[in-house]
């Protein structure tokens, strides 16, 4: 398996779930890890897997990730599989905007991949962080998931 890790992170926090993400998946494939605004598209083939994850900004992803997204050609994603993740405070207003992982997988299917598993989201407790108290565990199961979905 080939595996993409499109990130953005502004205070590092969704940076330690993306590698955490991809230290999960090593040992079943070859794994990337690319940060969203240092990278075009990557090549990718069918059969691939794309992962994109970046912090929720009022209820949207980070405009590095948008831009991402918004350069990934219409059709280009038929034959991979995708999914995506934010972080994200726990806090109760925060709900009414919504969160950044639903729209970047809307993107992603927009584009024609196929969802490798549902949205996810880990939260931190502040605008800085630090990260929830086992929220790389979560991270962690949840690519081990992605990939016993796909065997
Ligand atoms: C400008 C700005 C807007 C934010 N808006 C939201 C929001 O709408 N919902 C939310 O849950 N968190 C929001 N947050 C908190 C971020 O989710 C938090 O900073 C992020 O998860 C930390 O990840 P990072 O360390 O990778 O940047 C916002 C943070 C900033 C800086």
């Amino acid at each position: 398996m080939r595996a993409f890790i499109v990130y953005d992170s502004v205070y590092g926090n969704t940076e330690k779930i993306s590698e955490a993400i991809a230290e999960a998946l090593g040992p079943h494939g070859n794994v990337r890890l690319l940060r969203a605004g240092d990278v075009e598209m990557p090549e990718l083939s069918p059969g691939d897997l794309l992962i994109a994850g970046c912090p929720t900004h009022a209820g949207r992803p980070t405009q590095s990730m948008q831009v991402f997204l918004d350069r990934i050609p219409e059709a280009s994603l038929q034959g991979i599989k995708a999914c995506a993740f934010d972080t994200r405070v726990s806090a109760r207003w925060v709900k009414i905007l919504g969160f950044a992982a639903g729209r970047i997988a809307s993107s992603l299917k927009k584009r024609g991949a196929n969802p490798a598993t549902a949205p996810e989201g880990y939260f931190v407790t502040g605008k800085e962080g630090p990260l929830k108290d086992g929220e790389l565990r979560r991270a962690e199961n949840w690519a081990r998931g992605i990939v016993e979905l796909d065997a």
